[in-house]
């Protein structure tokens, strides 16, 4: 027998349920939606491989996301803590909360180079930013952006940022200070605070800057090179990017919204609200490329053009666009504010581990893993310098040839995620009690047998085939 907690072993929590949503959505959508979505529907050639994204999303992602809150609402603690409770009251081993520890660490993890990636951000932001102080003083607020500069000076900044070792590290600094920052003041102060703020002016920005790219860029291009399949590009390296990218996306596998979960006091039906989260998440990242193909076609750069699409491709293309130096000064603060609210939940499943499992004060333990994964992150990014030449598992032909922030990346995302949501599925497809995980989930009967479908039989196959073929590519 179980009970649904109503009282509760941590004291913190959301003030509303959309609160919980709006800091959801603010930890699902980042860098992963506007950086890394566009690079890989780029590179993968568009249209096949938006189509079987879509498709990772709903059918595997969204049930896993409804099954992390469904751990996290039912244990009402830190990820390991949630799942042993879970366990215990399912009377299957607490062994399982190992999977909860797995998430903490690639959490911990992700964060050492996200604040690294982050920080370009910030650099760029800095640098239209001045562009427009600049126009502005100029007297000509809407002028393009960053008048005079040849195209390899503008793509130059890049290479010289990587050079730039003090500059990269005051970056890195400054993102995970303020993402510190914000763990630290807590829950309701810090993390809900945080989101109410910047996820409106986020979307502001985005619909915004999609309107933009709609009017002077080239939208009839975008739309058939992001919707019309070519089914011979799905190859399975393809689909394999595709899933990683869903889980990534969604914040999947790392027990973030386990950890976001058990701040959930309420009981209304989490299905509407794992839905909205994969829709919201998805909505974004479409939006996400009808907002930079168009002004990359206009100017006709390529839009595979990989990593540095977003960091040289962009800052070009906004050069002959009108406003440019103000919508790339606001199209770069849109990236950072998505960047925040995702930082702040990959630093927060550590902090609430220490607090859950060590008795750590939050101060303690955010200010721990928070500057821990800070000097994690110098690794990641003297790798772009000192460190060029460093490739940590290049006794892996996977990972051979990867610099220190691609392996971090690499590893996390094709090992760790996997894995995390293979687990996930597993505990809650199968090992979980089933009439609690329809009681706080409060699933009608159809979309509950639909949902046990789904987590139980279509996630472990698919997320296993795709996890093996990652790794072994040489069976395929
Ligand atoms: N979902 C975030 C993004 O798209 C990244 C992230 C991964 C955040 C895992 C939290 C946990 O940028």
């Amino acid at each position: 027998t179980f009970m649904v907690a109503t009282s509760t072993s941590t004291s913190e929590g959301w003030s509303s349920r959309s609160a919980f949503i709006l800091a959801a959505i603010g930890a699902a959508v980042g860098l992963g939606n506007i950086w890394r979505f566009p690079t890989l529907a780029g590179e993968s050639g568009g249209g096949a491989f938006v189509i079987f994204y879509i498709g990772c999303v709903f059918l595997l992602g969204l049930p896993l996301v409804l099954s992390e809150i469904f751990i996290g609402r039912a244990g009402q603690t830190d990820a390991v803590g949630s799942i042993r409770k879970v366990a215990r009251d399912s009377n299957v081993s607490q062994a399982w909360s190992i999977f909860g520890g797995i998430g903490a660490l690639a959490a911990f993890l992700i964060l050492s180079f996200y604040s690294v990636v982050a920080g370009w951000v910030l650099y760029y932001a800095g640098v239209f930013g001045a562009d427009l102080i600049q126009a502005i003083g100029a007297g000509d607020p809407f002028r393009s952006a960053l008048a005079g500069e040849s195209q390899a000076m503008i793509e130059g900044r890049m290479g010289d940022l990587f050079g730039n070792v003090g500059l990269l590290l005051a970056m890195h600094f400054c993102f995970m200070g303020a993402t510190l920052f914000i763990v630290a003041r807590g829950v309701h102060s810090g993390i809900e605070a945080a989101a109410t703020i910047l996820m409106p002016m986020f979307f502001v920005l985005l619909v915004g800057i999609t309107i933009y790219g709609a009017i002077v860029g080239d939208l009839t291009d975008t739309l058939a090179f992001l919707f019309t399949p070519d089914w011979s590009k799905l190859t399975p390296a393809v689909m394999n990017s595709a899933l990683g990218q869903a889980l990534f996306s969604l914040s999947l596998g790392v027990a973030g919204l386990i950890t976001y979960g058990s701040y959930i006091k309420g009981s209304d039906g989490l299905g509407g609200t794992a839905a909205l989260i994969a829709v919201a998440d998805t909505g974004v990242a479409l939006l996400a490329g009808l907002m930079i193909f168009p002004v990359v076609f206009a100017v006709g750069l390529d839009p595979a053009a990989g990593p540095t699409l977003v960091f040289q491709s962009l800052p070009f293309a906004f050069q002959s666009m009108p406003a440019g130096a103000l919508i790339g000064f606001l199209f770069f603060i849109l990236i950072l504010v998505a960047a925040v609210t995702s930082s702040i939940s990959l630093l927060e499943v550590p902090t609430a581990w220490g607090i859950g499992e060590l008795g750590w004060k939050r101060g303690t333990s955010a200010t721990v893993f928070g500057v821990g994964a800070f000097l994690i992150g110098i690794f990641c990014l003297l790798g772009y310098n000192v460190l060029a030449d460093v490739h940590p598992l290049g006794f892996w032909p996977l990972f051979a040839d990867l610099d220190i922030l691609d392996t971090v990346d690499g590893f996390t995302g094709k090992v760790m995620l996997p894995l995390g949501a293979l687990l996930t599925s597993l505990f809650v497809g199968w090992r979980a009690d089933r009439r609690m995980v329809q009681q706080v989930t409060g699933l009608s009967a159809g979309m509950f047998a639909l949902w046990r479908f789904l987590i139980a039989w279509l996630c472990p196959i698919a997320v296993t085939i795709i996890l093996v073929t990652g790794l072994f590519p040489s069976i395929l």
